[in-house]
């Protein structure tokens, strides 16, 4: 087995990643792998180191970054600024700053806009009856709903799908970085017109934010929002179009799913996390040499967290390998764990069941309608391109 087949995005075009993990947790659960392309590093992919590492920010640093880069591509510009990539301390100050937005009461209001714009969204791929899933549902609702959050105009909102859908899943890198610049771009006009005339929406949240009595430099503003964007939109559209596969693949769970979605779209929800696991892997940083696994860990050395791995770790998931919409309990690391637990996990929650009851209630058949092909990075999964052909359920649930 060839654990370094990771860093190569053909691996995860292939499927072949969940069997070199299972190698992985078997026979080298903390494994080094020696710089090449991508600085040293090790590789964790059983559950309970995983968790280690992520429960203790003092221990295991966010701020270098928290993705792996090539090291011709240096540093992570977001390093010790955004949010996902600080420390105790600032870590805090800014995850203050923002949570509230994600808070339940908050998402609550917002729960009746999103279940329209998702019936709006189905509705038009009934009347299409072939779609490919990505482009035309699960790259939308996200989108929509992270641009109502940060008062975007809806004129603008078309070119943000475009940027955000093309910046991870773009043929080429080179338009992959090009749509994230223009993401880039976009939010730096977009945050020095708030801070001139700020209103109630995120993005003034940011310009408002004093981190030892100084304002936020509009830089680092910009990085967060782009970071927020990019949490926001890739994560939830991944987890739809993997989520639907896996529904289609596995035509039992769906039919269990269409039977009670009331019964069953929780622990489905969870279920579909725990399979699509979308966000391949979270780094940190070593601040002390401590041991994990039997290894020896240097300060200063780097740790990868496979999550999806940990998702499939028989010693904490009975039949990891089975997709079973009413497993439980499931305490999948898909959205993390600790200090840096996804800030947007009610809210991607709630963005799936809304797409889920609109399928499940109004879709009578879908099919795939060609081959998915699946995007070609060690850093998020699903796929990037899934054709499906659809049609009405007869009759039509009328709208109360
Ligand atoms: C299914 C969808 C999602 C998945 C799989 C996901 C995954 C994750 C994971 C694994 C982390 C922890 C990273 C770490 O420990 O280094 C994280 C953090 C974060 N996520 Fe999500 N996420 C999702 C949806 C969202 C949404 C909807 C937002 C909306 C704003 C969001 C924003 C963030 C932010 C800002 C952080 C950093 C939190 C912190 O460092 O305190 N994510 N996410």
């Amino acid at each position: 087995m060839e654990p370094d087949a990771l860093l190569l995005g053909s691996t995860y075009r292939t499927g072949r990643q969940h069997e070199i993990w299972a190698w992985m947790r078997e026979h080298a659960p903390v494994h080094r792998h020696e710089p090449g392309a991508f600085p040293g590093f090790w590789s964790l992919t059983r559950y309970d180191e995983i968790k280690e590492v992520l429960r203790d920010a003092d221990a295991y640093s966010s701020s270098s970054g928290i993705l792996l880069r090539p090291l011709e591509q240096g540093a992570d510009p977001g390093g010790g600024r955004t949010l996902a990539l600080s420390d105790p301390g600032r870590h805090q100050a800014l995850r203050g700053a923002v949570a509230n937005w994600f808070a339940p009461r908050a998402l609550r209001r917002l729960a009746e806009s999103m279940e329209r714009t998702a019936s709006a969204i189905v509705g038009e791929c009934l009347a299409a009856g072939r779609i490919d899933f990505v482009t035309d549902v699960a790259a939308k609702l996200p989108v929509e709903v992270v641009c109502s959050f940060m008062d975007i105009p809806a004129t603008d909102r078309p070119d943000l799908v475009g940027w955000a859908t093309a910046a991870f899943c773009a043929d080429t890198p080179t338009e992959r970085s090009l749509a994230h610049l223009e993401i880039l771009e976009y939010f730096t006009d977009l945050a020095e017109r708030r801070r001139d005339e700020p209103g109630e929406d995120l993005v003034s949240v940011l310009t408002r934010v004093r981190l030892d009595g100084e304002l936020l430099p509009v830089e680092d503003v910009v990085l967060n929002c782009d970071s927020l964007f990019v949490g926001a939109t890739e994560n939830v559209r991944q987890t739809l179009a993997a989520g639907m596969l896996a529904l289609l693949e596995h035509p039992a769970q769906w039919e269990l799913l269409r039977a009670d979605f009331e019964r069953f779209a929780d622990p489905a929800i969870e279920e579909i996390l725990r399979w699509t696991s979308t966000g391949t892997h979270t780094m940190r940083r070593a601040t002390r040499p401590a041991e994990l696994g039997g290894r020896a860990i240097a300060a200063g050395d780097l740790l990868v967290c496979w999550l999806p791995s940990a998702n499939r770790d028989g010693a904490h998931f009975p039949r990891p390998d089975v997709f079973d919409l009413t497993r439980a309990p499931n305490q999948h690391l898909t959205l993390g764990f600790g200090p840096h637990y996804c800030v947007g996990t009610q809210l991607a929650r709630l963005e799936i069941r809304a797409i889920l009851r609109e399928f499940t209630g109004r879709v009578g058949r879908v099919a795939l309608d060609g081959a998915p092909e699946f995007l070609e990075s060690p850093v998020i999964g699903g796929p990037g391109r899934l054709p499906l052909s659809l049609s009405r359920s007869t009759p039509e649930p009328i709208d109360p």
